[in-house]
């Protein structure tokens, strides 16, 4: 038999601890109320006290309901779901086909689109990816198949466990890796992977006492046989004219270290290579690195005012062609980075769309081969295998990108790679964070974005009739210009780029 006086006395327990909480709730709202109603920083909550503070909870959570249950395949920014999912699927290595039809529309202006071939090529004839020699004229030129590779993101802007899955995908890839701006970490050496050295403009990890590049420590960085090249950083899509930015939450001490700057405190790059004012004392820096390292040196810029593209090709031609550098990446004004200006990240640059055709046409223009002598890095949103193609037609060389990568290790586009609270464990140093991202498990996800990656761009070239991706020309690839109608891209950007 139930004691019905314990029952009575457990209904009791239940109906005090009610009273309890509804009071203190009550008095909660009581407090918040007079809170609210007797500051005066926020309008919102004096007026209309504790419902005001509501609207900063949904301001905040708007963007991940926005982003799971109303926002179109096609629509979000930076990157849409049709293209985050593409990316995820490839990385995950499950099927990548898609049903019904296209949810693109393709009568909108700037759509690319490419022209088949009645004869498309058989999978017997199609080719490998052929291999490009960058720095020929260098004591140890760099030679490479690798056609998608990972953009620069600095030790500091990324995690540990996103340095080493990004650096063991592409050494099993055979894609290389940017160091970004941050110097060269162990976790970068650890992959194997090829490493493009990034000279930024606070020269970290290069840099003598007085902050001038230190030719003993360019000596010993390229001592290291993964090194294969170096990029000296004039500018970045995000933020063209403004120096990296490392929030003070983001400085470890490790990370200190490496960069030789104090902990905790931010850490801001100059705008600008000091010793670099124009086109000659560029060339002489580049060649400074390339004589010092005897590897293959290039620059990184945004296009903006293109003269200057011009006024190097001339300064190249009075010095001698061996005094250019070995590639240019140009980087797209769409670009990411961990922190930017918004008045910088959304209206500085050109984008890659206008920038790309306009560099290697005036690389074109002066003859004595320099588009041959100087290759062509693209980037900017290269993250699916229609803009790759694009920009092989377009005349690049390679491409690389930066968020295509983020993607493939689980990046969920929180946007919140400058508050050190990435809750994918990518731009984070929380360790809580970055446990949940297992840098064995994400190289191989890296390995397959690319390989499917190169694989994707193989069947748009096949497409097209041609045999392997170098092959694609700019007739290969037309843009929607007016009234849903295309125009072939060597009659837009006025010649075809061979
Ligand atoms: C988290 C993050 C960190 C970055 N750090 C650097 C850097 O150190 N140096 C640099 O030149 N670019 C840096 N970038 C820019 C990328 O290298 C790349 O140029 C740009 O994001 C465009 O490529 P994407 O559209 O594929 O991301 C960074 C970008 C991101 C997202």
């Amino acid at each position: 038999m139930l004691d019905t006086s314990f029952i009575m006395e457990i209904v009791q327990v239940f109906t005090y601890l009610f009273v309890f909480a509804l009071g203190a709730i009550l008095l909660g709202i009581f407090i918040f109320f007079v809170i609210d109603k007797f500051q005066t920083k926020h309008a919102i909550r004096h007026n209309y006290p504790v419902i005001g503070r509501f609207r900063y909870w949904f301001e905040e959570m708007g963007i991940f309901f926005r982003q799971y249950f109303f926002a179109m395949d096609r629509e979000e920014l930076p990157f849409n779901r049709a293209v985050r999912s593409w990316i995820y699927r490839a990385a995950k290595n499950i099927d990548n086909t898609t049903a019904f039809g296209s949810t693109r529309d393709l009568r909108q202006p700037g759509t690319i689109l490419f022209a088949n071939c009645p004869y498309p090529t058989l999978g017997v004839d199609a080719a490998e990816v052929t291999a490009v020699t960058i720095g020929q004229n260098c004591e140890n030129p760099y030679i490479t198949t690798s056609l998608f590779n990972i953009s620069g993101m600095s030790y500091g802007a990324i995690s540990k466990p996103a340095v080493l899955a990004l650096s063991n995908g592409a050494r099993m890839a055979g894609c290389w890796m940017n160091t970004g701006e941050g110097g060269l970490s162990d976790y970068h050496l650890q992959g194997g992977a090829d490493i493009v050295f990034q000279i930024g403009t606070a020269k970290f990890g290069v840099r003598d006492e007085h902050g001038s590049l230190s030719v003993d420590k360019l000596k010993s960085i390229a001592q290291h046989s993964q090194i294969k090249m170096f990029e000296i950083k004039l500018s970045q899509g995000a933020k063209p004219g403004k120096g990296g930015i490392l929030p003070g939450i983001k400085v470890t001490q490790e990370i200190a270290n490496i960069r030789g700057i104090k902990v905790g405190h931010d850490s801001i790059s100059p705008n600008r290579h000091v010793e670099v004012t124009d086109e000659d004392t560029l060339l002489d820096m580049i060649n400074f690195v390339r004589d010092s390292t005897g590897k293959p040196t290039g620059i990184k810029a945004v296009i903006g005012a293109y003269g200057w593209i011009d006024s190097l090709c001339k300064t190249i031609k009075k010095r001698g062609i061996d005094s250019a550098p070995d590639f240019i990446t140009i980087d797209s004004a769409d670009g990411g980075s961990g922190a930017a200006p918004m008045s910088l990240i959304d209206y500085m640059g050109l984008p890659l769309r206008e920038s790309l055709p306009l560099v290697v046409n005036i690389l074109h223009k002066h003859k004595h081969k320099l588009n041959d002598r100087i290759k062509i890095i693209a980037s900017g949103k290269m993250v699916t295998p229609a803009d790759v193609a694009w920009a092989l037609c377009t005349g690049a060389d390679f491409i690389t990108s930066a968020r295509g990568f983020m993607f493939s290790l689980g990046c969920i586009q929180a946007l919140q790679c400058n508050k050190n609270t990435c809750p994918t464990g990518i731009t984070t140093h929380n360790k809580k964070l970055q446990s949940g991202l297992d840098a064995t498990l994400k190289a191989v996800r890296v390995k397959n974005y690319i390989n499917n990656m190169v694989t994707e761009v193989g069947v748009i070239a096949h497409s097209c009739g041609v045999h392997e991706p170098r092959q694609l020309q700019r007739f290969h690839a037309r843009m929607v210009v007016d009234n849903g109608n295309s125009l072939p891209l060597d009659e837009i950007y006025n010649f075809n780029k061979s």
